[in-house]
């Protein structure tokens, strides 16, 4: 029993609890992932799995992208980088229902299927259907030798290292990159793109995981701001865009780790809604970076400052519009629009495991919830 409770002290790394050294290390996950395979200088990007079956995807249709989790969440922001980037239609489905929906697939369609574990029930069960109808399925999986990276036909590796905490945090952020590169790579390969915008964005990248870095840095006001909302029965996530299913992870997050109820819902449809909850009892975290949508998301925000919901704004370094209606702002550093999702999850991971902490819940394997779902 002791040497059990040593040896996870040692794989702790002096963390208090693993979500917490998962979070601090999405900058060298983050580099892990890319490593060997963003050459930003020579401006190329090398997947295998991309180059052996580069005809399949500029073939394709369209791209259906099935996930459960935390994973489908990676998948919502993939659609915003495939479509704005590649140019290539993405539908993006919960496994769970897509298996049970007598889907239309044909041979023309790629199907990307994205599970840390690679156990995934749901995903997996999606994997065979989609296959056997005729599809080529692309896995984007954390473990190797998992179940679905064996199962598809080919695939990319997160190379994130053991995530042990329920909660996924830096699994969401090195899928995102892997989507990335892979998007950015058919981008340049069909044309969608031009060599001077592909050349910006593979340098950019290379700068992400020194910006979570320096997100990571705002940890003691984010904990600050948790022992203010800690109480909270109910709290609101919203985004636009690219930050749309940062809403949702974000809430998600909270919702698993503190059981408090959350919801996310992208920024405009709050007035379809959401609004009618909105009272000076109920925090509203409101993704604001400066590109993307920005002056829309600020006139959002003053719809719920004029119900006298309380504000946290996840800005840009520097932001004076929302610093002036919010009650707090978390900054995180500049970057390119498809790339805000790396940084601006960033806070939303530690706001959560703060909170939890502070309400004495157990973070690295919350009630009712398991790192792997190998069963429906
Ligand atoms: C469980 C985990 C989540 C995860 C989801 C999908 O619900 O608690 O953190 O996002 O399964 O798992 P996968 O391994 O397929 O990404």
């Amino acid at each position: 029993q002791e040497l059990k409770f040593n040896l996870e002290q040692i794989e702790k790394g002096g963390y208090e609890h693993f979500m917490l050294k998962e979070i601090h290390e999405q900058p060298n996950a983050i580099r892990d992932t890319y490593r060997g395979r963003l050459l930003a200088n020579e401006g190329i990007i090398r997947m295998a799995g991309i180059d052996d079956n580069l005809e399949k995807f500029l073939n394709a249709n369209r791209i259906i992208i099935v996930a459960c989790g935390t994973s489908w969440h990676a998948g919502l922001v993939a659609e915003y980088i495939f479509e704005d980037l590649a140019r290539i239609p993405v539908e993006v489905e919960y496994a769970s229902e897509f298996r049970y929906r007598n889907p239309v697939i044909t041979d023309k369609d790629v199907v990307i299927a994205i599970s840390q574990s690679g156990e995934t029930a749901d995903t997996l069960a999606a994997i065979k259907l989609a296959k056997s109808k005729g599809a080529f399925v692309f896995g984007v999986c954390n473990v190797v030798g998992s179940t679905i990276a064996r199962e598809t036909n080919a695939g990319a590796y997160t190379h994130a290292g053991p995530e042990i905490g329920v909660a996924s945090t830096k699994a969401f952020t090195t899928q995102i990159t892997v989507l990335t590169l892979i998007a950015l790579k058919l981008a340049k390969a069909n044309g969608s793109m031009s060599k001077t915008v592909f050349h910006s964005h593979l340098q950019e990248l290379e700068l992400i995981p020194d910006k979570v870095k320096e997100a990571l840095k705002a940890d003691k006001h984010i904990k600050e701001v948790a022992h203010i909302y800690k109480d909270a029965k109910n709290c609101l996530y919203l985004g636009r865009g690219y930050n749309f299913p940062v809403a949702l992870e974000g809430a998600l997050k909270l919702k698993e780790i503190s059981y408090i109820h959350a919801e996310g819902y992208p920024a405009a449809e709050m007035k379809h809604g959401p609004i009618a909850l909105i009272d000076d009892q109920m925090p509203v975290f409101v993704i604001a970076t400066k590109k993307g949508h920005y002056e829309k998301v600020v006139s959002n925000i003053q719809e719920i400052k004029s119900r006298s919901g309380k504000i946290i704004g996840i800005v840009t370094k520097g932001d004076i519009d929302v610093k002036k209606v919010a009650d707090h702002v978390i900054e995180v550093p500049e970057t390119i629009e498809s790339l805000t999702p790396l940084l601006t999850t960033i806070p939303l991971q530690l706001l959560s495991y703060h909170i939890a902490v502070m309400l004495d819940k157990n973070v690295d394997q919350p009630r009712n919830l398991a790192k792997s779902v190998t069963v429906e």
